[in-house]
């Protein structure tokens, strides 16, 4: 395309490309994307404050274990300073009643009323005795056994050494009568020298702790422990074994201990996380834990997550939808704007390349579109006719009727009007030069304005070379014409020749010989048979001369008219072809037509008879030959097989049809040749009696 084509439309988009070096962005996937970002920075946030509240949570949690294990720590204090000021008060009752002095015997009484007197009331001690020297139970509150050996006991032992200053707390024992767990206190029982003389023990039941540190456990994943400090458990009802055995086998968690209380730890049992609170417990050597599962203690922190979660998809994925929807709207969007691209671009295609010239004008008449064809036909460029009046491309004389049939189409409202080629359609190039143009007209709104277009083709070409066609068509029909007539003449000719020369005499010949009979039937009998022969071969050619004749051209149409060579046409037909030929000849109205219309009406009547004869295999043949004041009718129905199609007007070595056409059109008449298949046809051939005088024939 040239530079001056690319002025058809002032659409830049129109070629259906993009501008250079610009990034673009498709709008559906820019909002997927902008769902995207927006879905994650709200996943984001969400669990970014689901952590903090979690993370607060968990220092809650923290802050409540901590103060648990100190309530622990100190119930737990208390609990064993009363069993040791059990003891103590034990020990110093001992040594103010002086038992141990006594030689009487009444000590025995004395040390059980002690004992006695000391438990009562206190319900963390279980049992109350006295280990004499030997290891044995010397004495006892409330009648326990006496004399058993529990000197290899780590209470006794302890006090026994002396590695212990104070009370000390034994391992837990389960008891053998009962099977319920103790824990043993022991103080060590001295004389005023110094001299080891025994142990005061209390033995404290462990389910005693369960009552102290029921109303301490927060909830039902809550586990409480007491241990020595060197990590044997001595309480241990609410934890379970596996967690147990892990906190004693937990190096990191006894090295903790060594530091400032409390310790606060976070354990994995299992898949379950707890946080542990550790804590000294104040005046012993114990340590009291408490721990809770961190899933239970965060419960509310879960539900409140799951709410939110829950939340937060559901407006993610509504928004989803939404931009879904969106997306698909400005797909669909993009592809119809693709689409009229496209369209655009293949209509500027079809309007470069089409080889009429298109030209648009607006309501002003000035021009808006003029395509590389236009350029062509008035030789001037886009760029000089856009935006000039149409009124310089029309010749000075049209173009005020030019200015009112556009107002008067713009009116009508139609939307398309073809004005066919006429000599008043013509166009002018800006050379001055005018053309004959084919043109066709419509109108189109947009954006409120009307549009008319209208495409041109160049016809001057075509209408000389259409004349030019009809010229040597007339030229071919009547030299057709003069051929049939000169044929007509020469048949006539020969046939009077025949018959009038050759027939005449063949006929004085017979004469002769007939005189010549008569003369040798006397003298020469044999001769006379000679020419008898002679004479009836004489015959014979004087019948053929006339049937010669007969055939080119019967005489009697010249001689007698139309009407008695047709029948004699008809007779001879039906004798020789054994055809039923009904005649229904108008023989009685005068006729009065030229030679030249009967020979072509009898040549036209031989042709249908002989068609018949040739193709139809009818059985019954109807002719009429009907006259009025003004037209001559003549008409050949049979009862035959009918023509099928691709034998009527047959191209190659048929002309007996057309030969019908071309005599009925010198006549100035109108032939109908109708055939149903099986039926039969008919040729039907209406003439003017006085030929009219036509204007090609005139030309
Ligand atoms: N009456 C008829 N019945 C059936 N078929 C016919 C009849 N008249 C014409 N036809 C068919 O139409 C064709 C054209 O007829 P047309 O007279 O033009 O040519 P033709 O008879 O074949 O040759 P010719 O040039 O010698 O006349 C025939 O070949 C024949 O098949
Ligand atoms: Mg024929």
């Amino acid at each position: 395309m040239d530079a001056t084509s690319n002025r058809v439309s002032t659409d830049p988009r129109a070629d259906g490309l993009r501008p250079p070096g610009r990034l673009h962005v498709r709008p559906a996937r820019a909002v997927l994307c902008f769902w995207l970002i927006v879905s994650c920075v709200l996943a984001l946030t969400a669990a970014l404050t689901l952590w903090n509240a979690r993370s607060r949570q968990v220092d809650s949690i923290e802050r409540n274990l901590s103060a648990l294990s100190l309530i622990l720590s100190e119930q737990t204090a208390r609990a064993f300073q009363s069993v040791d000021l059990i003891l103590q008060g034990t020990v110093e009752r001992l040594h103010q009643e002086e038992v141990w002095t006594r030689r009487d015997g009444s000590h025995v009484g004395a040390i059980n009323a002690i004992l006695n007197a000391r438990m009562h009331g206190a319900k963390q001690v279980r049992s109350l005795f006295i280990v004499g020297e030997d290891g044995r139970v010397a004495y006892s509150a409330l009648g326990s056994p006496v004399g058993i050996f529990v000197g290899d006991r780590d209470y006794v032992v302890a006090q026994r050494n002396g590695t212990v200053d104070g009370a000390f707390i034994g391992l837990r024992v389960r008891n053998r009568v009962d099977g319920a767990w103790s824990i043993f206190v022991s103080r060590r029982l001295e004389g005023e020298d110094g001299r080891y003389l025994g142990v005061v023990v209390a033995s404290v039941p462990v389910n005693y702790f369960d009552e102290l540190y029921r109303s301490i456990t927060p909830d039902d994943s809550a586990s409480i422990a007491l241990f020595k400090r060197d990590g044997v458990p001595l309480y241990t009802e609410y934890m379970s074994s596996e967690l147990l055995e892990e906190l004693t086998g937990d190096r990191e968690m006894w090295r903790a201990t060594e530091r400032d209380p409390p310790q606060i730890l976070h354990r994995t049992h299992g898949s379950e996380p707890r946080i542990v609170a550790l804590r000294d417990v104040d005046g012993f050597p114990l340590m009291a834990t408490i721990s809770v599962s961190v899933s239970t203690s965060l419960s509310a922190w879960n539900d409140q997550a799951m709410f939110t979660a829950g939340w937060v998809v559901g407006v993610i994925v509504l928004l989803g939808l939404g931009a879904f929807a969106l997306a698909r709207e400005l797909r669909r969007e993009e592809g119809l704007e693709q689409s009229l691209r496209e369209s655009q671009a293949r209509l500027q295609g079809t309007i470069s390349s089409a080889m009429d010239a298109i030209v648009t004008i607006d309501e002003n008449q000035r021009i808006v579109l003029f395509n590389p064809a236009a350029e062509k036909l008035f030789g001037c460029s886009a760029a000089d006719a856009l935006g000039t009046p149409l009124e310089r491309f029309i010749p000075e004389r049209y173009r005020f009727g030019h200015r009112s049939h556009i107002d008067k189409f713009s009116e009508s409202g139609q939307t398309a009007r073809i004005k066919r080629a006429r000599a008043d359609i013509v166009a002018r190039r800006v050379t001055g030069e005018e053309v004959i143009v084919d043109a066709s007209i419509s109108q189109l709104n947009v954006a409120g304005k009307k549009l008319f277009t209208a495409i041109l083709r160049d016809i001057t070409m075509r209408l000389e070379h259409e004349a030019e066609l009809r010229r040597l068509n007339r030229q071919l029909r009547e030299f057709s014409a003069s051929l049939q007539s000169v044929r007509e003449e020469e048949r006539t000719r020969i046939a009077r020749e025949l018959h009038d020369d050759l027939g005449q005499q063949l006929s004085g010949l017979k004469l002769g010989l007939s005189s010549i009979r008569a003369r040798l039937r006397k003298d020469c009998p044999d001769l006379e048979e000679r020419v008898v022969t002679v004479q009836g071969q004489i015959d014979m050619a004087i019948s053929s001369v006339r049937r010669l004749g007969t055939e080119l051209r019967p005489l009697m149409l010249d001689d007698l008219g139309l009407f008695p060579a047709v029948g004699w046409l008809i007779d001879d037909v039906a004798q020789k072809s054994g055809l039923l030929i009904d005649a229904d000849l108008d023989d009685e109205v005068p006729l009065e037509i030229s030679d030249e219309a009967s020979s072509a009406l009898f040549r036209i009547l031989q042709e249908s008879l002989t068609n018949v004869v040739r193709h139809a295999e009818a059985r019954h043949v109807r002719v009429a030959l009907k006259v009025d004041c003004e037209r001559l009718q003549l008409r050949v129905a049979d009862d035959g097989k009918g023509i099928r199609l691709e034998e009527h007007g047959r191209p190659h070595g048929s002309f007996g049809l057309i030969g019908i056409r071309e005599r009925v059109w010198m006549l100035g008449g109108e032939v109908y040749i109708t055939s149903e298949i099986g039926r039969g046809t008919t040729v039907e051939v209406v003439v003017p009696m006085s030929r009219p005088v036509t204007e090609e024939v005139q030309a």
